[in-house]
């Protein structure tokens, strides 16, 4: 359907993308796309510690930089990710020896030195990213090992110190899917906020699949979250359609349910509190840029345009939903 209007322009909150910044600099179509339908752009990769901090004593800021200078010149926002995760970690990192006090110096140079830099530039931060195994306890990272749970807590600590004005975000998956993460997720909040540690969103990601999460699941997860006080991202939705690795292509009912089903997710999304929007945010632009085809070795046809930029039924589910239609 007709992309000539934005996509950010039919809602009252900003609309999100995942930028691959190499991809911004030579491929004018994907940069079009980004400038004309998007106003809130989070870095798919350059912001991970492998890229952005590749040995001890050395920042590459170049990626970085561009992308704050693009999103300055369309008046985009920009969200930071990911500051703290257990993956794409440089082989310094891994390597590091010392002790718990060690890493506690080490994780707080890391935050303040990317936090500052982008102070009033980047306002908003995935700080944790992706913290509980599935059944809810909390995942086995190198944080955890080397500072023990407590990582968490210090993590939003030092990213307040470095930007008492930037929005911290904690960023999950499967939290609308899995009751027993999502549980863990809300004592997690629940038991910062009690301590004043300053925690303003959660990320709720959004990788679906074509049949669930359903719409009741989705709805009680976001609403749990506002309950808490929370900003609400919806933070990497796309919505895959090839589970099984059974298809070559998609068919024209594949992509006409995932256009109901990420409809669904809007309408979802606009209810919720106008105070707690902070966004939707898709994991890429054309199905070629997707994460999902490489990561788990199938086609897939998760996003919004196909391989040659042209908008699938699934973009119309959007702009429907944007419209409450
Ligand atoms: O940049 C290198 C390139 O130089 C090299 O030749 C090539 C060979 O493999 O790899 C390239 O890096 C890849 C990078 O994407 C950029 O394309 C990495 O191997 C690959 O692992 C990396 O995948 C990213 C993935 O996170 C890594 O965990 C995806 O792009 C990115 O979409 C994905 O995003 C995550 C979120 O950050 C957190 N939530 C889940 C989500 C999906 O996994």
């Amino acid at each position: 359907c007709d992309d000539t209007q934005p996509l950010f322009g039919l809602s009252g909150f900003p609309i999100g993308v995942a930028v691959d910044v190499p991809k911004l600099r030579y491929d004018n179509q994907y940069r079009d796309i980004v400038h004309n339908q998007f106003n809130s752009l989070t870095p798919e990769n350059i912001l991970k510690f492998e890229n952005i901090h590749p040995a001890e004593a050395q920042y590459e800021w170049a990626e970085m930089d561009h992308l704050i200078e693009f999103a300055q010149s369309g008046n985009k926002r920009v969200h930071g990710h990911t500051l703290i995760w257990h993956k794409q970690l440089p082989v310094w990192l891994l390597n590091h020896k010392g002790n718990k006090e060690d890493w506690l110096v080490l994780m707080r140079d890391h935050i303040f030195k990317i936090m500052t830099r982008y102070k009033g530039k980047v306002q908003s931060w995935d700080v944790v990213n992706e913290a509980f195994n599935e059944d809810g306890t909390l995942r086995h990272s190198i944080w955890n090992q080397k500072i023990g749970p407590g990582y968490i807590e210090q993590a939003f600590l030092f990213a307040h110190q470095a930007d008492k004005d930037a929005l911290l975000f904690y960023n999950d998956f499967n939290l609308a899917l899995n009751a027993n993460k999502r549980k863990a997720v809300l004592k997690l909040i629940t038991t910062l906020k009690s301590k004043n540690v300053p925690i303003h969103g959660i990320g709720m990601q959004m990788h679906v699949f074509d049949g669930f999460p359903s719409q009741t699941e989705i709805n009680t997860a976001a609403i749990e979250f506002q309950k808490l006080g929370l900003k609400i991202h919806f933070s990497e939705l796309d919505i895959s359609l090839n589970p099984l690795a059974n298809k070559q292509a998609p068919t024209n009912k594949m992509l006409g349910n995932q256009k109901r089903k990420i409809k669904m997710i809007v309408l979802n999304y606009q209810q919720l509190g106008i105070s707690s929007k902070f966004g939707i945010t898709v994991w890429g632009v054309s199905d070629i840029d997707s994460w999902i085809p490489a990561n788990f070795n199938r086609m897939d046809w998760p996003l919004l345009y196909d391989d040659e930029y042209q908008t699938k039924p699934m973009y119309c589910g959007f702009k429907e939903g944007l419209l409450n239609k």
